[in-house]
């Protein structure tokens, strides 16, 4: 539609109209079986409303979404078509690793493939927005929503944001792929303690420096839509906080498309004690220029008496419906309301070529930990293998999040070994469960089907370790594949204790009595406590949740057809209360190991190490890189930073070479570490590289005392290596 029509159109609208298309609704209020992604509440809104709400949340299938856009148009005056958005992560029905995962690929570009496919796929389903990505920054692992970040890091965490919207809304203006909706804006990875929908309170300097840049980077790369987030920030929860949506968001990042609160974050105003009731909600909300109200009763029942008693100003309304509309007109929906629902396009998700991207980021995505005495990769058929634990051949790889991924077309482990293993020396048995005990589950832990599967009484119990035990007798090798339950991890997942479940630890305990060589593979949705588990384990592979594919990736790197590349993109700390750890910390007055007082006054805790178990950027392969000649050119306008790479090994690698830099002496302390570039390049066996990476001032600069975003003159140093922790590093002066 040309921008005038659209434009006739909105002064067309009665207010009431304009008020619908502020509200999203979920399924259930157009009588289908929506996925209900949250608590459900009742709004008690009028049928007017509904029938001129402006978009649905979480109904996918091409079939439901055509069946309720034609009968909402049938009985739409202006025939203004519902925008479908929901949440579609990591994969819609292909199913890609989970984004902790994606960010251990340091591969960006692969990335962009992968959202290029989920996009696609959510768009088939009728879907027209997806809530992704979350490019939330996390530093500390007890926050369950680690496993849908990229990780710790600003810049690296700015590279997949870009890739990620410029994957999903690949050739939008051509109806492919889907918006994307950046959340949760902002700095919600940093609520305390890692509790979730808790307080986020920080200095201006570290909002700007670490946690935004990574939303800029998703907007620069042209998002259109923006979601709210759950915390406050400065004491002002975020769906009410103009410094942070009007000014930043707005004003200094010119961003013009749709902001969405986050469920029922416009009514939670009331429960954060900033409005006392809902037209006071709905007023702090539209002031601070959030757009639609996702599933509160606020702007549907109240912004109508506002205006009409003077409080708020109908341009505002104006403002935020131009923007819906906008969107949906860019969206071509208005030509062609059905879009991806026109079609039963079932040949296109999970396909062929689908798949084989899900396998290749699968493999990139996963890390190995530890291989003590080069026990992998394994040959096949050279020695009995016994698999065990719970993920042993447990669909669940695709992780809680996958809402519309099918588990029956997940390889498990067990069938991936299979390619490489034949029968007579694979041996299976789950051992035992994923957990014990369900309370940790909360109300979900109570369920029949969950009780049922996870809490096993002593008799079944000591069947499967027995069996697990005679097995294991006869294995050479045994490989554990344990982890955390789907539901420890996600929205709502934070943990006090960051370990494997007990009951699995016991387990371990056990059949490590019978001195084989051990092989653990760890499935979690973030950084786990593996203290215990490196001194038990010969070995240790991270897979994350690693998807429709994972089994074949995790078969393709224990056989050693893939050597692994992943690199950790969040430390994994030595002990939970070391939360957060992370690389890029601050300077103290009194560094471990660098200071001039005693050892007992220093900044180290006097029972666990400073240090996390596992670094950022951490990540072993089967062959050996030798890292030398590291140098620095420092010219007029750039930076120029040398290393040679070896592969001194007989396999083909790839290996992602980091670049990181610090900043002597400033007018703020600056971090000891911060990552400025990185490459992935692939390393032929025996083959040396000479490596160059290229900063420019502005790589340099930061906010200084007075808040003027530059650089200063004075030392610096250049770190290169494998990872944060083993570096080269040579000094320079700007
Ligand atoms: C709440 C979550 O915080 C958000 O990430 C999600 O997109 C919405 N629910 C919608 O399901």
């Amino acid at each position: 539609m040309e921008e005038q029509q659209l434009k006739q159109l909105l002064s067309s609208l009665s207010l009431i109209e304009k008020v619908g298309q502020l509200v999203q609704l979920s399924g259930e209020f157009f009588k289908t079986d929506s996925l209900v992604v949250g608590p459900l509440q009742k709004l008690g809104i009028s049928e007017e409303i509904l029938g001129n709400v402006g978009s649905v949340l979480n109904v996918a299938g091409s079939k439901k979404t055509h069946e309720i856009q034609k009968e909402y148009l049938e009985k739409s005056k202006h025939k203004i078509p519902l925008l479908f958005m929901g949440d579609v992560i990591y994969g819609y029905r292909t199913i890609f690793p989970i984004p902790l995962g994606l960010g251990a690929t340091w591969n960006p570009d692969l990335i962009f493939e992968a959202y290029k496919v989920i996009g696609e796929e959510a768009r088939l389903s009728g879907l027209n927005v997806t809530f992704a990505p979350m490019v939330d920054l996390v530093r500390d692992a007890r926050w369950g929503r680690c496993l849908e970040s990229t990780g710790e890091d600003q810049y690296l965490n700015s590279e997949f944001a870009k890739k990620m919207v410029a994957g999903l809304q690949y050739n939008l203006e051509n109806q492919h792929g889907i918006a994307s909706c950046v959340k949760h804006f902002a700095a919600y990875g940093a609520v305390e303690a890692g509790r979730e929908y808790n307080t986020v309170d920080m200095s201006e300097r570290r909002l700007r420096e670490t946690y935004l840049p990574a939303y800029h980077s998703a907007i620069t790369a042209g998002s259109k839509m923006v979601m709210t987030s759950f915390n406050t920030y400065d004491g002002v929860p975020v769906t009410a906080n103009k410094y942070l949506l009007k000014q930043i968001l707005r004003n200094e990042w010119r961003f013009d498309g749709v902001i969405i609160s986050d469920y029922a974050a416009v009514s939670e105003l009331i429960d954060h004690g900033v409005a006392s009731n809902d037209a006071e909600a709905t007023s702090l909300a539209i002031n601070a220029s959030v757009d639609i109200d996702m599933k509160s009763p606020c702007y549907a029942n109240e912004l109508i008496q506002l205006i009409e008693q003077g409080k708020i100003r109908e341009s505002q309304i104006n403002e935020a419906v131009w923007r819906v509309l906008k969107l949906k007109n860019e969206l071509g929906l208005f030509e062609n309301p059905y879009q991806g629902a026109s079609c039963e396009a079932t040949n296109i998700f999970n396909n062929e070529n689908a798949r084989s991207l899900a396998l290749k980021v699968a493999r990139e995505s996963i890390v190995l930990l530890q291989n003590k005495n080069q026990i992998l990769p394994l040959v096949p058929n050279k020695q009995k293998i016994l698999i065990v634990g719970p993920y042993a051949d447990n669909p669940s790889l695709i992780g809680l999040w996958a809402v519309y991924g099918k588990k029956e077309e997940t390889v498990t482990i067990l069938k991936g070994l299979t390619k490489y293993q034949k029968p007579d020396l694979l041996f299976y048995e789950s051992g035992c469960s994923i957990l014990n005990k369900t309370d940790e589950l909360g109300e979900f832990g109570s369920a029949a089907n969950f009780q049922e599967k996870l809490v096993w009484d002593n008799q079944k119990r000591n069947a499967h370790l027995e069996k697990a035990l005679s097995l294991g007798e006869i294995a050479d090798v045994i490989i554990f594949a344990l982890g955390e339950h789907t539901m420890q991890s996600g929205e709502a997942g934070s943990r006090t204790e960051i370990s494997l479940p007990k009951n699995q630890k016991q387990f371990v305990k056990k059949l490590m009595a019978l001195k084989k060589q051990t092989i653990l593979l760890c499935v979690s949705g973030r950084p786990l406590v593996l203290t215990d588990e490196v001194k038990q384990f010969d070995a240790i592979l991270q897979l994350w949740f690693p998807g429709t594919e994972g089994g074949n990736a995790v078969a393709d790197v224990l056989f050693g057809q893939t050597n692994p590349s992943g690199r950790l993109s969040m430390s994994f700390p030595y002990h939970v209360g070391q939360s957060p750890v992370y690389y890029n910390h601050f300077k103290t007055g009194r560094p471990l190991g660098k200071s001039n007082h005693s050892n007992r006054f220093v900044s180290k805790f006097i029972d666990s190490p400073v240090s996390p178990l596992f670094p950022f950027g951490y990540g072993l392969s089967y062959s050996q890189v030798k890292y030398s000649k590291l140098s620095v050119d420092v010219l007029e306008q750039q930076i120029l930073i040398h290393v040679s790479v070896e592969n001194q090994s007989s396999r083909d690698c790839y290996e992602t070479i980091q670049c990181y830099i610090q900043d002597v002496s400033a007018s703020v302390v600056r971090p000891v570490l911060e990552l400025k570039r990185f490459k992935k390049i692939f390393l032929p066996a025996n083959k040396k590289e000479d490596v160059l990476f290229s900063l420019t001032l502005e790589d340099l600069k930061f906010y200084r005392q007075d808040m003027t975003f530059d650089f200063e003159s004075g030392q610096f140093i250049a770190f290169i290596g494998p990872n944060s922790r083993d570096t080269l590093e040579v000094s320079f002066e700007i």
